[in-house]
């Protein structure tokens, strides 16, 4: 009689496998990051990360368009924002005319239905690399926030859906939100980056956008002094709560891989729309074990997009999400 139960009834075959599966990925979980540069039929792909690249607001448009007709219907943008143009305080970030506000209008020209998400934050901006205004070897906590509530509302006015600070300022929810509502963008959503790690898998991101924090005397050159230190649990169930409280309609964890049991505990105790950030290390990375030939590209990748859903991801913010949805 031994033994009577057998779990394996319930997978020897891709029939009942897929009749019992507790998950399934779809090209809607998807939110694409998308990386602008300024210029004309400009297509440069990321060194640290291959088959990425910055594009130009031409190429925007024809790359919206593709993700559209492939079911990818949200992206979230970054800009490449010339030298010339950084300063401490991110004065560019506030002009009407800038690389960001133009990206929403050529995505929203091109595809009335795209959602998109912006990146609020200062680093690509910010001569320092920064993601906040830098005094006295500080990154000032009010003044940064007051200004990531302007960059809002201009991103606002130039047709973005929902904005994404990305920063780790206290309290930049709040001012977000109340600056949005005193400009009357009250449908204009916010997806706050609540969990954000001092995490070394970035490194790929700022050579996208040439945006790494560089020498400054007193300053330490991370982001260690407002991101999260990564030995902290409990602290991002307290950092999720309060950018709740203060407006967020979405939250998120960031990176993704490393850290799916936060995204558990958030996702036991809030009932917001959680989402991930699988970042440019962890896409990096798998791109360059597949090209050694040490791993099965394909099966890693749709391995770990799963394991963020399964641990509570609404949102999946990747880079493979054109990869995935292709082989989908
Ligand atoms: C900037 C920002 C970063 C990322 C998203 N927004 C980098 C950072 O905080 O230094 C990282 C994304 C990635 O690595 O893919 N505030």
């Amino acid at each position: 009689m031994f033994p009577l139960i057998r779990n394996r009834r319930l997978r020897s075959s891709e029939a009942i496998r897929s009749l019992v599966r507790e998950n399934i990925l779809t090209p809607s979980d998807f939110l694409v990051p998308v990386f602008v540069t300024e210029g004309k039929n400009v297509k440069e792909e990321i060194a640290s990360m291959p088959n990425y690249y910055r594009l130009s607001l031409d190429h925007l448009e024809k790359e919206v368009k593709e993700l559209w007709h492939m079911g990818l219907g949200a992206v979230l943008l970054f800009v490449k924002v010339p030298d010339h143009l950084k300063d401490n305080k991110g004065t560019e970030a506030l002009n009407p005319e800038g690389l960001m506000q133009r990206a929403i209008k050529t995505v929203k020209n091109a595809c009335p239905d795209m959602l998109v998400m912006t990146d609020v934050a200062l680093d690509p901006f910010s001569s320092y690399g920064h993601d906040g205004i830098v005094a006295n070897g500080q990154i000032l906590n009010d003044e940064s926030a007051d200004l990531l509530a302007q960059m809002s509302v201009s991103h606002a006015r130039a047709g973005a859906d929902f904005v994404a600070p990305s920063d780790m300022m206290d309290g930049r929810i709040l001012s977000i939100r109340e600056a949005l509502e005193a400009e009357g963008f009250i449908n204009t959503g916010i997806m706050s980056y609540s969990a954000k790690y001092a995490s070394s898998f970035y490194g790929p991101f700022r050579d996208a956008l040439d945006s790494a924090p560089v020498d400054i005397e007193n300053v330490p050159k991370n982001k260690s002094t407002y991101q999260m230190d990564y030995a902290n649990r409990l602290e991002a169930i307290r950092e999720t709560q309060l950018d709740i409280e203060e407006g967020a309609d979405i939250v998120m964890v960031k990176p993704g891989l490393c850290y799916l049991d936060i995204v558990r505990d958030i996702k036991n105790q809030f009932d917001v729309p959680i989402a991930v950030y699988q970042v440019s290390g962890e896409y990096a990375m798998v791109k360059a074990a597949a090209e050694k030939g040490w791993i099965d590209h394909d099966a890693v990748m749709f391995e770990q997009l799963m394991a963020i859903k399964r641990a509570g991801a609404t949102i999946i913010t990747s880079y493979f999400a054109k990869d995935a949805v292709r082989l989908m």
